[in-house]
């Protein structure tokens, strides 16, 4: 099972991660990281900011995990751009060095087969940080995708696109369509580190922690994981039964282990 951790704060999660993302780039300074957008990794991508100046991040590489397809990479929503501001940017990496999949409609037919290669040449995924939809999606693997499956086109669920309705002018404007990691591309990164904070994503946390293992459910994929560290606020933890553990064995949890 995933190693469940519950803290206080969006910035205590972020602090924990940025620790350990750079403990792994301090003894792997070619680290591939696999970045997550929308609103949750916000404070991971603060703290390491706050930190960049202790680290070396010039030899890392980054995959984003998905992008909307159709949308111009210059549109400020486009995961391109948002990787750019949120992480390119304040963390002073060179871009050429940090790749979103490639959601134009010229070249879409064999975009996931080009960004599977380019993980591949990169050496794979050693750090994988993911959100979770309200839907149970991770990258934006809706319910009912493959265990195997890879990078490809997916159709967003209209509850995803109601949830991302925020950062556009209306419903309407968020596409329809994505390219994504596949569940099995996830599953290949070395080391999963889920985020999730507050209440509207308790029901996603309690069925991909305890739930059983189902496509209807694409978070419980991380049960099958050997290293998969999920960290939430008491709020997102409200369903979980076993809460009471997962507390006990991170406070009796070895020092040496890391996260
Ligand atoms: C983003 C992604 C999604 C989000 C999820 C949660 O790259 O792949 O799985 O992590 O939709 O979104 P937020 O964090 O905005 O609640």
């Amino acid at each position: 099972m995933a190693e469940v951790i519950i803290v206080e704060s969006k910035d205590a999660a972020g602090a924990l991660v940025a620790e350990e993302i750079a403990a792994l780039v301090a003894a792997k300074p070619t680290a591939v990281l696999g970045l997550a957008t929308g609103s949750t990794p916000l404070p991971v991508y603060r703290a390491l900011a706050e930190r960049r100046d202790s680290m070396d991040l010039s030899k890392i590489t980054g995959f984003a995990l998905d992008e909307y397809v159709g949308l111009p990479v210059e549109h400020p929503e486009s995961y391109r751009s948002v990787i750019n501001r949120e992480v390119v940017e304040p963390l002073g990496l060179d871009p050429d060095r940090i790749h979103v999949p490639n959601g134009s409609l010229e070249t879409i037919e064999h975009a996931g087969a080009d960004y599977e290669a380019a993980i591949e040449a990169a050496g794979g995924i050693d750090l994988q940080i993911l959100g979770i939809g309200t839907t149970g999606h991770i990258g934006f693997n809706e319910p009912g995708s493959s265990f195997a499956s890879r990078t490809r086109v997916k159709t967003l669920t209209e509850q995803t696109r109601r949830d991302n309705a925020r950062f556009f002018d209306s419903e309407d404007d968020v596409p329809m369509h994505c390219i994504t990691q596949g569940l099995g591309t996830i599953h290949r990164a070395r080391h999963l580190v889920l985020l999730a904070f507050g209440e509207g994503k308790a029901p996603a946390i309690a069925g991909a922690v305890e739930g059983p293992v189902t496509a209807s459910l694409p978070g419980s994929a991380l049960q099958l994981h050997e290293r998969a560290t999920v960290i939430v606020d008491e709020a997102a933890a409200s369903q979980l039964k076993n809460a009471d553990y997962y507390r006990h064995s991170y406070a009796n949890k070895p020092t040496w282990q890391g996260l």
